[in-house]
């Protein structure tokens, strides 16, 4: 049997980690071990310098001129194209805008008006609640005209059938991590006439996406978690080239006419992924995005991977050895078939994040006993996830006597 991992190991591999460099991009507080990258990813110092640039040198000294001179009404076009390499697209097929959940009414309200006879939408139960309370009210606001099927997990494949126009899914599950078979389930969905749409909030920047191998229909995602841009950051959205012009979303706003700046009455929509636009973007927001998209030029994903699960196998060992512990693994044991956090269940979980985070171990809690932990390696060392450990077993210890905690509103 293999001896387990040493604190001398761990110095070791962050020798040799190939992504080390990267971590001085990153502004973190000394004494902070943050494993809540998955809820709000790090600041980046180029993240602070291009926010300070746009409100500075651009809205501060050119104004309006702004939109033409330095080039703000592309930027959801500039910035989607960043995004495109990470997730499997083509620079033309991924636009920033919005939120997830505004992004995917407006791609699940586009493919309910092209249904045709079908009228079903397949999602999961238990899927992040955007996504299915998205669902729900475009439902409602189509009079019960379609239905929304929030199936299990394990009943998803044989739910998708011929009264399926189209399937909404989390590749990543926010709680557990644990992943979906992306092309094999895109390919199911097809066979079956259905178009998918894929929510990659916990998967763009955590491992390697291929949208276009599965040739996906549809897909949106945070830019706030592991692409670090920042609190409420704008969110991307894909649509595979062949179906941009073929659908409209349904809130359409002069942004995504093909002329708004004519100020006609009647929409027409712009070609391309233009039409996905609404209202004007939040531009201090995207230049806090695009600063942090900066980093990814010469960062290879299948590092990032390798990384992320050697760093929550060391986390998952670590905590495995603090016996009595009443912890609980909540998310695959088997490192492919997660994503790049790690959920642990706890009788009295609040409290123990609440401990954690007094020691400056920040990971988050989600309801009713689930405590997450996330592992992003662009800044996080292998050295940090030995000592969280050793921090949560001493915390652990003392729980037991400590009083309860009343919950803050964001947990
Ligand atoms: C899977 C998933 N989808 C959507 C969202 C939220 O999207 P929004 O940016 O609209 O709040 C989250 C937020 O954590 C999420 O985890």
């Amino acid at each position: 049997m293999t001896p387990p991992p040493s604190r001398a190991d761990c110095q070791g591999w962050d020798a040799r980690d190939p992504l080390a460099r990267i971590r001085d991009k990153f502004r973190l507080k000394p004494g902070v071990i943050y494993l809540d990258g998955n809820s709000l990813g790090a600041l980046t110092h180029n993240s602070a310098a291009c926010t300070r640039a746009m409100i500075e040198d651009e809205w501060g000294h050119d104004l309006v001129r702004s939109w033409n001179v330095h080039g703000w009404f592309d930027l959801p076009h500039r910035l989607g194209a960043k995004i495109a390499p990470l997730i499997g697209a083509a620079a033309d097929e991924v636009l920033v805008a919005d939120s997830t959940s505004v992004n995917l009414f407006k791609l699940a309200s586009a493919a309910a008006m092209t249904r045709g006879t079908r009228h079903r939408i397949v999602t999961e139960s238990g899927n992040f609640p955007t996504d299915i309370y998205v669902l729900q009210g475009l439902a409602a606001l189509l009079g019960g005209a379609i239905e929304v099927v929030a199936a299990p997990r394990s009943e998803l494949l044989s739910r998708i059938d011929e009264s399926t126009f189209l399937v909404v899914l989390t590749h990543i599950h926010y709680k557990t991590a644990e992943l979906l078979d992306l092309q094999a389930i895109t390919s199911h969905a097809h066979a079956q006439g259905a178009r998918i749409l894929w929510d990659l909030s916990h998967s763009v920047g955590a491992l390697a996406v291929d949208l276009g191998a599965a040739r996906a229909d549809f897909a949106v995602g945070c830019t706030y978690k592991y692409l670090n841009g920042g609190p409420g950051s704008p969110a991307f959205l894909y649509v595979r080239r062949d179906l941009q012009d073929t659908i409209c979303p349904g809130l359409a706003a002069w942004m995504g006419h093909v002329a708004p700046f004519e100020f006609a009455d009647d929409y027409e929509p712009a070609p391309g992924m233009a039409r996905y636009r609404s209202g004007t973007p939040s531009l201090i927001a995207f230049a806090a995005l695009e600063g942090a998209l900066g980093i990814w030029d010469d960062i290879d994903l299948r590092d990032v991977r390798r990384k992320s699960e050697a760093l929550s196998e060391l986390f998952i060992a670590r905590v495995e050895a603090v016996s009595g512990s009443g912890l609980a693994l909540a998310s695959p044991r088997e490192p492919a078939r997660r994503g790049s956090h790690v959920a642990l269940t706890h009788a009295r979980g609040y409290e123990l994040m609440q401990a954690l985070i007094a020691r400056g171990v920040i990971g988050d809690f989600r309801a009713p006993d689930v405590v997450r932990f996330s592992f992003t390696p662009l800044y996080l060392r292998f050295v940090d996830v030995w000592e969280a450990v050793t921090i949560l077993g001493e915390v652990l210890a003392a729980l037991d006597c400590s009083e309860l905690v009343r919950r803050s509103g964001v947990t």
